[in-house]
């Protein structure tokens, strides 16, 4: 598997009134095409300051970010989908899918952003609520539409910000498979940022786990097990527990 992206060396701090936070110390990893990665992390280490570094909503103090043909941080094409969905309430699901794609591919034509529409609506199974509002839809329902609309700007890597955590059991596993299913279809990559070693086991190759603030990585543990997982085999169970001590202990 090729490279599609490495930090080398990342580190970010802020200063609020006088008190610096140091969050980030000299993060260095790579994602490869087509991978699915889980970052893990204590609460407040500096994960979602990662994602935002990454698609470009904040820059490192110091460090590099290189995608695929060695561009730097603004020039990979990323898209983001968030905890809370952050569909726009006052515009049906078709019309938030289709909002990313009128921004970003402005020459595209009315029948082409249609047809692209639709064929999301389909990717994700929602396509007989085109022309629901946001506040009619179930939470997965809208996670399935935002996840949608991440995709619809064809973005190289897709990064996840605990995008499953408000969910239930249930609805979270459809979302996991969801994932799984678009990686096989899309070849999409994706950078999943979650608390929930089970998630981590269930869908990622391979989990980057960080230590506590300022954040180095603390171990990357390949997951090779084919998919669909069965979470009752002996391995998967050992390295959820091994997942589950590193990031609660912080430590080897
Ligand atoms: N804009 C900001 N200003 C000041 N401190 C921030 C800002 N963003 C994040 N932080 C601090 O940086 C640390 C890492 O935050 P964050 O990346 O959100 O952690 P995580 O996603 O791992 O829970 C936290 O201590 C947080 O309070
Ligand atoms: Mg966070």
């Amino acid at each position: 598997m090729t490279d599609i992206l490495v930090l080398k060396g990342i580190s970010k701090r802020f200063i609020d009134e006088n008190t610096v936070c140091q969050a980030l110390s000299d993060i260095t990893c790579t994602i490869r095409r087509r991978e699915i990665v889980c970052l893990m992390g204590p609460s407040g280490c500096g994960k979602s300051t990662i994602l935002r570094i990454l698609s470009g909503l904040d820059t490192a103090d110091s460090g590099v970010v290189h995608g695929c043909n060695g561009e730097k941080t603004g020039n990979i094409h990323t898209a983001m989908v968030f905890q809370e969905h952050g569909l726009f309430p006052w515009l049906s699901v078709a019309d938030n899918i289709a909002y990313g794609l009128t921004m970003k591919i402005r020459s595209r034509s009315r029948e082409q952003i249609k047809r692209k529409v639709s064929d999301l609506l389909s990717l994700v199974h929602m396509e007989d609520f085109a022309s629901s509002l946001p506040h009619q839809l179930s939470g997965g329902m809208k996670q399935r539409v935002a996840v949608a609309r991440a995709l619809a700007v064809e973005p190289e890597v897709l990064l996840m910000d605990e995008p499953f955590s408000s969910l239930d059991p249930f609805t979270r596993r459809e979302l996991q498979d969801e994932v799984l299913r678009i990686r096989e279809k899309l070849d999409t990559t994706f950078f999943i940022v979650t608390h929930n070693p089970e998630e981590a086991v269930y869908l990622s190759d391979r989990v980057i786990i960080l230590t506590r603030r300022p954040a180095k990585v603390l171990k990357e543990i390949e997951i090779p097990q084919s998919y669909p997982r069965n979470m009752a085999e002996p391995e998967l169970i050992a390295l959820f527990q091994e997942i589950t001590r590193l990031v609660s202990t912080g430590s080897t």
